[in-house]
């Protein structure tokens, strides 16, 4: 079962012989198959749980750092409903300009100093490998919450419960992937996670959005079928999971190739008549101009169930690393 290599830098006290203890969640390329399936159970127990009792005591006394250099709603408040409703607290750091990162403290200070005070550290960070980089300065584990136009783990794997949990599989699936598929972390995970599976890919991109071609050549090398296109028609019928993105306007240097690039392509009620009655359409979350209002009460429309299933998934993964899964 255990994976990941062994953090060396453990706290005392807790049971040292879990899996996952003590261990850094930084890259989906961490992860098997058993892994996320390991995972998908203790997810579905903490729903159960949380549908029951809403709260239990399984974290009670541990601390997380939530520290973000980044804007968020969902990944910075699931992890505090996370570790509150597993009866831990929190420090937040959701703006950083308030702390000592404004007197010019660096990252590998930032952290050692929340280690002193956690015994877990999310971090959002705008620099590819900044989560890596914080790694090797904490002691207790660090959980990537998006790592600039890097990763995003801990979405890719609620992504792939939320997938489970409503088509009930997922081998054999079509998944569309759409729109910014350059600077997009969350696609970036989620293709290197679905590789995992027998799925099929497809990117729907505009040309200057293109899905990243080492993370293609990568899939490619892992057998994954994948095809590109500018067209959302050509695959829309085909597709079982339409995945889309908002275009990423904090990654463009020229605001006038965003707007050229930031309504390409819009979901809405007559575009989905198209599409299979079984089928999801997802979003991480938040959209802006992509997925017309008019289709949220659509039972296709996945995106709002997504955000719930994230804080059982953030449920799952701060009980394994603190030892009590
Ligand atoms: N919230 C996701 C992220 O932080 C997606 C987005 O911002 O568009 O990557
Ligand atoms: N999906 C996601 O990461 O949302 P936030 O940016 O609001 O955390």
């Amino acid at each position: 079962m255990p994976t990941l290599p062994n953090n060396p830098h453990l706290p005392f006290g807790d049971q040292r012989n879990a899996p996952w203890y003590g261990k850094d969640i930084l890259s989906v390329s961490q992860f098997t198959r058993e892994d996320l399936e390991y995972i998908f159970a203790v997810a579905h127990e903490m729903r159960i749980m949380v549908e029951r009792v809403g709260t239990f005591d399984l974290l009670k006394g541990k601390i997380l750092a939530n520290l973000f250099y980044e804007p968020s709603t969902r990944t910075s408040s699931s992890f505090t409903s996370a570790m509150e409703r597993l009866g831990g607290s929190v420090i937040p750091i959701n703006e950083v300009r308030y702390s000592s990162v404004t007197k010019g403290e660096s990252l590998p200070d930032t952290v050692r100093t929340l280690d002193c005070y956690a015994d877990v550290i999310v971090l959002r960070h705008p620099e590819v490998g900044s989560a890596a980089l914080a790694a090797k300065y904490a002691r207790k584990p660090v959980i990537n919450a998006g790592d600039g136009i890097g990763e995003h783990p801990t979405q890719a794997l609620l992504d792939a419960f939320t997938i489970k949990e409503e088509l009930g599989h997922i081998d054999g699936l079509t998944v569309t992937m759409l729109g910014d598929l350059k600077y997009g972390r969350t696609v970036h995970s989620l293709a290197r996670l679905l590789s995992l599976y027998k799925v099929k890919i497809h990117y729907v991109s505009p040309e200057i959005l293109r899905m990243p071609p080492e993370i293609i050549e990568e899939l490619q090398r892992k057998g994954i079928e994948q095809t590109e296109h500018t067209r959302l028609e050509e695959v829309l019928p085909e597709t079982d999971v339409l995945y889309v993105t908002r275009v990423q306007k904090e990654r463009f240097e020229d605001p006038a190739v965003y707007e050229s690039v930031k309504d390409a392509y819009v979901i809405t009620p007559e575009v989905m008549k198209a599409a299979k009655q079984r089928m999801i359409v997802m979003h991480p979350l938040p959209r802006v101009y992509e997925i017309s209002m008019d289709f949220d009460d659509d039972p296709r429309a996945a995106y709002f169930r997504q955000m719930e299933y994230g804080l059982y998934v953030r449920m799952a993964l701060l009980a394994m690393v603190l030892g009590k899964a």
